[in-house]
């Protein structure tokens, strides 16, 4: 009753209160517990940031060491769901396969399907953090048709990924800890960002008190859209277009600016920000770092840097407000430690589930929860009379 707001989008509509992120747009800030974003890159790691956004402070010594070893003892999946994998086709998108093994979790641990029980929820908290890299993993051996390896918990949680990912079972896998140190980085720049597409559709899924493993399955899923997490791998397939065109920067600006059907700048413009994202600031010294190491630098950094600087000094992207956003450097550094473009946005999924993780639990302990059932103009007929098939 009373007047409905119309808000497509969401443009202007606060669904919940938050304790968790905070961003101001217009200056480019972003902090995880009131801690600037560039502190915790330079500082912390993945674990730690983890166990921040979901119990809101940073963990005693005491506590990182009980958080971590918990999350490694709980890394095997079920024999049977790793026979899930089998099912699929090979060359199946890994994003949908991460979300019917995350959804598959209910059925393995029916403990998780009160999600009023805290303990309950500790525990599913622990077996995603723990097996979603696990999951992740598997999904790309799958695609390329070598063995799941068994993690080993005597790794950290990104070096243990990276091993079940590129390691193979007759030979030891050496961890390279530049690759391992700007993975770690990037989990800790995606982990939360409060209320976006995958994110509210976490706690909406999660209102109608759908359990944890339920709710997040389909987090991945609204992640999986190129307008959301399936950007960063966008950018890459846009980069190797404007490359197979000769490197030709401006005629592809042109064809975004002629607003040509389906072309978009990929990885530039966001919702919240109208000024450079901040993670955008750090993951493109990642880059630099990153593909310097590797010989004869790389052509596409090239292209995307001559993409930035011509976006950014023309009328239509100032007048707009777009800068890059957090994907458009990700997928370059992605593609030079060997993952494929298909498996980037798995790589912003594990990244976002700590958050994803923090807001559902926020939600679920907060007495203003409601179940999310938003309302509508009702734009169709007035009412009519049934016609008979013999009249239509
Ligand atoms: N390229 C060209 N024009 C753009 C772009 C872009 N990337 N983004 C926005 N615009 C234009 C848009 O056409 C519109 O122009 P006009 O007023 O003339 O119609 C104006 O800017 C406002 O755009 P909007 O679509 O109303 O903005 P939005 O807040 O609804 O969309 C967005 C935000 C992120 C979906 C959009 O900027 C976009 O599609 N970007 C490309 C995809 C992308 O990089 N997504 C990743 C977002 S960040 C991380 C994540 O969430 O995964």
């Amino acid at each position: 009753t009373g007047y409905i707001t119309y808000d497509p989008g969401f443009v202007n509509t606060g669904a919940t209160a938050s304790a968790i992120t905070y961003i101001d747009g217009e200056q480019g800030i972003l902090r995880y517990r009131g801690y600037p974003i560039e502190q915790l890159a330079q500082h912390s790691t993945f674990i730690e940031v983890s166990y921040l956004l979901i119990y809101g402070e940073l963990p005693t010594k005491q506590q990182l060491e009980d958080f971590t070893s918990k999350i490694s003892r709980h890394t095997l999946l079920h024999e049977d769901l790793k026979r899930f994998f089998d099912g699929f086709p090979r060359d199946a998108h890994p994003m949908p396969v991460l979300s019917s093994a995350v959804a598959a979790l209910s059925t393995f641990y029916q403990d998780s399907l009160d999600p009023s029980d805290i303990s309950n929820v500790e525990l599913s908290t622990i077996r995603l953090l723990a097996k979603v890299p696990t999951i992740a993993a598997y999904a790309y051996k799958k695609s390329i048709g070598q063995p799941f390896l068994y993690p080993d918990n005597s790794l950290g949680l990104v070096e243990n990924f990276l091993r079940m990912t590129f390691g193979l079972p007759a030979e030891p896998y050496e961890i390279d800890p530049t690759m391992a140190k700007a993975l770690d980085l990037l989990f800790i720049l995606h982990a939360d960002h409060e209320q976006n597409c995958s994110t509210s559709t976490v706690r909406l899924v999660g209102s109608s008190e759908a359990n944890l493993f339920a709710s997040i399955s389909a987090g991945i899923m609204a992640l999986f859209g190129p307008l959301h997490g399936g950007a960063n791998s966008a950018v890459l397939e846009m980069l190797e277009g404007i490359k197979a065109d000769g490197g030709d920067v401006d005629a592809f600006v042109n064809r975004v600016k002629n607003k040509e059907k389906g072309v978009r700048l990929m990885g530039f413009g966001h919702r919240v920000y109208k000024n450079y994202d901040p993670r955008a600031k750090i993951i493109k010294q990642t880059a630099d770092e990153i593909l310097s190491k590797i010989e004869g630098g790389d052509e596409l950094l090239d292209i995307a840097k001559r993409l930035e600087e011509r976006a950014l000094s023309d009328d239509y992207f100032i007048e707009r407000k777009l800068y890059p956003n957090v994907d458009f450097y990700t997928g370059l550094i992605y593609r030079a430690m060997g993952f494929p473009t298909q498996f980037f946005t798995v790589l912003f999924a594990l990244g976002r589930l700590p958050g994803w993780i923090a807001h559902w639990r926020e939600m679920m302990s907060d007495p203003a929860t409601k179940i999310g059932r938003p309302r509508q103009i009702y734009t169709g007929e007035k009412e009519r009379d049934y016609k008979p098939l013999s009249e239509r």
